[in-house]
């Protein structure tokens, strides 16, 4: 049977904001925020402690972070891929932090300029530092069924970055199809390799839906009983460094089927179409969300 109850993390502020060309104000990424913990969401990820050289957007990660007003009972998170990060980070109080590797060579060297092995050793401080200082410390496996510059990629490469995560201390396996290529059959494969390892409730799925296949690989997880996934608020988004990827699954689209499956997520979906419109609005166009634009057309 399926789970009763998902949690969704959204991760619009982040993944969705981080390759717009256009600069996003701080004040509108707070206000996103806000709009998100409005409508329910109980997790967010807010921003990351990258180097404003390779993504832009996030060089405000410290002023974003003091500017949310937070609330009981949500969990902010933000990514650090080195110890730079998060020692920029800490000040700043996240409630989780999140190191992202790959499952694939050349990703990896495109997106944090380092090979597989080189960012284990880079994270692995990390998420001492994390844990010391009584920080959660998220994992996100990049390319997990399908790369960009490489292909096709095995749920054996998936399962040998999932076993050296969780060597180095990582809490939590966010299984990422970054490029939108996976299908049921293959997700559910990666999400095993992940499951061999973490317990049910420390895995997750993020979903871009590039290819239109994000909820339907949802749906795959759920019915393994996943019941914790990522998705981002309009459909926004797209990595700088996966050319023609598209935004995450949108949030909307992703409480809409939940509900009509009966699942709980605690999200207003009103308030959620809301929230899509405001940013679609900062941007200057219309939501990705499909549900969100039928929604808002009623
Ligand atoms: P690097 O150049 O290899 O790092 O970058 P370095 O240690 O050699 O340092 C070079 C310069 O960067 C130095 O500055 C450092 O201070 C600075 P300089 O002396 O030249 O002025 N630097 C930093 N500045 C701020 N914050 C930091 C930091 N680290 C170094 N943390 C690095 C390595 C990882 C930093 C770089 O490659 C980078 O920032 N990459 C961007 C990665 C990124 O944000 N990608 C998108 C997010 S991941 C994603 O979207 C996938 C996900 O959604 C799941 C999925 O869908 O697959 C999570
Ligand atoms: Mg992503």
């Amino acid at each position: 049977s399926l789970p009763s109850r998902v949690t969704l993390v959204d991760v619009g502020p982040r993944d969705g904001l981080q390759n717009e060309k256009q600069p996003v104000a701080t004040e509108h990424k707070a206000r996103l925020v806000a709009l998100l913990q409005d409508a329910g969401l109980k997790e967010i990820e807010v921003t990351s402690f990258v180097s404003p050289k390779w993504v832009p957007q996030m060089a405000d990660n410290v002023d974003v972070m003091t500017a949310i007003e937070r609330r009981p009972g949500v969990r902010y998170s933000v990514l650090t891929p080195n110890m730079k990060g998060l020692e920029a980070a800490l000040p700043t109080k996240p409630d989780e932090i999140v190191v992202f590797a790959a499952a694939s060579e050349a990703f990896s060297q495109r997106n944090i300029n380092c090979s597989i092995a080189e960012s284990i050793a880079r994270f692995a401080p990390v998420v001492a530092a994390a844990h010391e200082a009584g920080i959660k410390v998220r994992g996100a496996l990049s390319c997990a069924v399908g790369c960009p510059y490489q292909g096709e990629v095995s749920p054996d490469e998936v399962e040998r970055v999932v076993k050296l995560m969780q060597g180095i201390g990582v809490d939590h396996m966010g299984v990422a199809d970054t490029i939108g290529v996976g299908t049921p059959k293959k997700v559910q494969a990666a999400m095993e390799r992940a499951l061999k390892h973490y317990p049910l409730v420390e895995v997750s799925g993020h979903f871009h839906d590039t290819y239109g296949q994000a909820l339907t690989n949802i749906y795959a997880c759920l019915e393994m009983g996943v019941h914790h996934f990522d998705a981002s608020v309009s459909g926004l988004g797209g990595c700088p460094y996966a050319k023609g990827a598209t935004g995450n699954v949108a949030t909307e689209d992703v409480v809409f089927m939940l509900n009509g499956l009966g699942i709980d997520t605690g999200i207003d979906i009103d308030k959620l179409v809301d929230a899509g419109a405001f940013i679609s609005n900062v941007l200057g166009r219309s939501p990705v969300s499909r549900v969100g634009r039928a929604l808002l057309a009623k």
